[in-house]
């Protein structure tokens, strides 16, 4: 497993589309373990491959609850309810938060890392993290989308 460099506000790779995962293979399986380590290290709820420079569809998720990280491969939205503002932010956009509207429910199929179809009903943090990972995959980011004077930019520390 490794640490991957991620990509950052003004990469031009951010506004890309990335292609469907025809294959799980070794490398993809690679690709799964270095996204969650890298999600990890930076205390990241998700983050999508894009963001460490692949163009495939695939996603990690981590709420740091009981059920572990999640990956999602080839994730779709098929279902959305409700919508709230909600605080958000992007380990791409560091120290910048706003507040974003996203449906309180989704409903997503996705293909899971052994390649098991699978449908999953979400709900809050779970829901917005489905949304705001597929948005990556669309070449879509958050600060696109804010609600428009909730910006604010956070010092780094130390
Ligand atoms: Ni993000």
């Amino acid at each position: 497993m490794a640490i991957r460099k991620l990509r950052y506000e003004g990469d031009e790779i951010l506004k890309k589309k990335s292609r469907e995962v025809e294959v799980i293979d070794e490398k993809l399986q690679t690709l799964i373990d270095d996204m969650i380590e890298t999600m990890h290290k930076y205390n990241g709820v998700g983050l999508a491959a894009v963001q460490v420079g692949i163009l495939k569809r695939v996603v990690t998720i981590d709420l740091y609850d009981d059920n572990g990280p999640i990956v999602l491969i080839n994730p779709v939205i098929i279902k959305t309810k409700g919508a709230e503002e909600v605080d958000e932010g992007c380990l791409s956009f560091p120290n910048q938060f706003a507040k974003v509207v996203r449906p309180t429910e989704v409903v997503a199929e996705y293909t899971d890392r052994e390649g098991k179809r699978m449908r999953v009903k979400a709900k809050d943090l779970l829901a917005q993290a489905i949304c705001h990972e597929v948005d990556h995959l669309n070449g879509e980011v958050f600060v696109d989308k804010i609600v428009p004077g909730t910006l604010e930019y956070l010092e780094p520390e130390g």
